[in-house]
This record gives structure tokens, C-alpha cells and sequence, in this order.
């Protein structure tokens, strides 16, 4: 059978859901604190402030929206495809690479996942092993974006500007 063509570029949208996913992560960076509150009172059946219902359901909301955008870039590499990689770019950096955004997609699905089963079932294991998830997100995160701007002044290859809406097309 022959192989699919590449595309030269990331789909829009897959370029929108991954800023998007930047965003809400901020989102969640900025308003955790407020859940773990939320959660614990949830627990223990006491009452929480208005500022800490909001901010709780709010990161229950942008978790799963998180969930539904990783969900949906995948979907939407495997249809239209990634661009190939380019030469420029060392071997050593593109398997780091490939296995830095295997396990970015495996925290951004789990995380949301974890959160939910922890919330439906009121489990608070399930709640500690997502709350875990968030270091190793951020060590991954980390290094994604040294990757990238390895990539761009290091290496000089195209792979960062494919990602900026704006110049990808340049
Ligand atoms: C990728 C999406 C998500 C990220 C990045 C995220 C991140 C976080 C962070 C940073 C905390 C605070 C941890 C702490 O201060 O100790 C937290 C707590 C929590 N989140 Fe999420 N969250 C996400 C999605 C969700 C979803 C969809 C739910 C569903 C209800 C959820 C439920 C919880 C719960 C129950 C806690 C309290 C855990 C505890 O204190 O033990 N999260 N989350
Ligand atoms: C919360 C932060 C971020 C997450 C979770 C994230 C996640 C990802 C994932 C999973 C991919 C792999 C796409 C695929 O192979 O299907 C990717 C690609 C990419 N990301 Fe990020 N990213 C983040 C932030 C950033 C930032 C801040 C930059 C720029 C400095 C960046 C630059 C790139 C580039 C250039 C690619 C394309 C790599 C290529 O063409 O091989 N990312 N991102």
C-alpha cells in the first residue's frame, strides 16, 4: 500500500490546540492550589468559599477541555499527518524528541483522566497519583521548550517557526 503523503506544514487546528493547551495549562498552574482546597472540603463535606467553588469547577472544566484538545491533536496528526522532520535536526535530538511528546501526550491524557476518576468516585488515591502527575508535566514541559528553542538557534531548523501561527506559512 503506499504510504500517505506528508504535509509540509502542522494543520491549523493541530497549531491552535497546542497553544490552546498552553493557555489552560496556565490556567490550571495558577488555580491548582484553589482545587486541592476544593477537593479536601469536598471530602470532609464542609463549605467552601465562593472564590474556591468557582476557581474548583473551573479547573474541573479546563482539565477536561485539556483532555478534549490532546485528544483531538492526536486524532488530527494521525488524519492530516505531521511534517517531516528536518535534516538539520541531529538524530539524537529527534528521538529525545519523539519520546519527550510521547510521554507529554501520555500526562496530558492521564492527568484529566485521573482527575475525573478521582472526582466521580471521590477516591483520594486516584486524586494524590494526578496531583503527582504535575512535577514530571512540568520537568517534560521543560525540556519540550529547550527542545524547541534548541532547535530554532542551535540546530537551525524550521521546526520552530512550523509551530507559530503567523510565520509557519513564511
Ligand atoms: C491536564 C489537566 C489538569 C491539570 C494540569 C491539573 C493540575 C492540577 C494541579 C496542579 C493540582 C494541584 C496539586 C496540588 O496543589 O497539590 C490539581 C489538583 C486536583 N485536580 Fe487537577 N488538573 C487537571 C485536570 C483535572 C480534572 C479534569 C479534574 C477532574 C475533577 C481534576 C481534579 C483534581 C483534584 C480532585 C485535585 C486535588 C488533588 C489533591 O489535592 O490531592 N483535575 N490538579
Ligand atoms: C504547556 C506547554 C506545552 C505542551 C504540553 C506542548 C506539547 C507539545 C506536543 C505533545 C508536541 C508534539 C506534537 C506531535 O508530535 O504530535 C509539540 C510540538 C511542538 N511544540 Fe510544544 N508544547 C508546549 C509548549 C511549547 C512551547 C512554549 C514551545 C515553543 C517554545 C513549543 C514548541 C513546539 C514545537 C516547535 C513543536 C513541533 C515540533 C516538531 O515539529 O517536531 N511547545 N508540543
Amino acid at each position: 500500500m503506499p504510504a500517505t503523503p506528508r504535509p509540509s506544514h502542522w494543520s491549523s487546528l493541530n497549531v491552535f490546540l497546542h497553544w490552546t493547551i498552553v493557555v489552560l495549562l496556565v490556567c490550571q498552574w495558577i488555580e491548582g492550589e484553589f482545587m486541592s482546597d476544593f477537593w479536601d472540603a469536598t471530602l470532609e463535606g464542609r463549605g467552601v468559599d465562593q472564590t474556591t467553588t468557582v476557581l474548583g469547577y473551573g479547573h474541573i472544566v479546563i482539565g477536561t477541555l485539556v483532555l478534549v484538545a490532546a485528544a483531538l491533536r492526536l486524532v488530527d496528526r494521525f488524519v492530516s499527518g505531521r511534517p517531516p522532520h528536518d535534516a538539520a535536526d541531529p538524530t539524537w535530538a529527534l528521538g529525545l524528541a519523539k519520546v519527550t511528546h510521547f510521554l507529554l501526550y501520555a500526562v496530558l491524557l492521564a492527568m484529566p483522566l485521573l482527575g475525573l476518576a478521582a472526582w466521580f468516585t471521590g477516591n483520594d488515591a486516584l486524586a494524590g497519583y494526578h496531583a503527582f502527575l504535575w512535577n514530571p508535566l512540568l520537568a517534560l514541559v521543560g525540556l519540550h521548550v529547550l527542545g524547541a528553542l534548541a532547535q530554532h538557534f542551535w540546530f537551525r531548523s524550521p521546526a520552530l517557526k512550523r509551530m507559530i501561527p503567523g510565520l509557519r506559512h513564511g
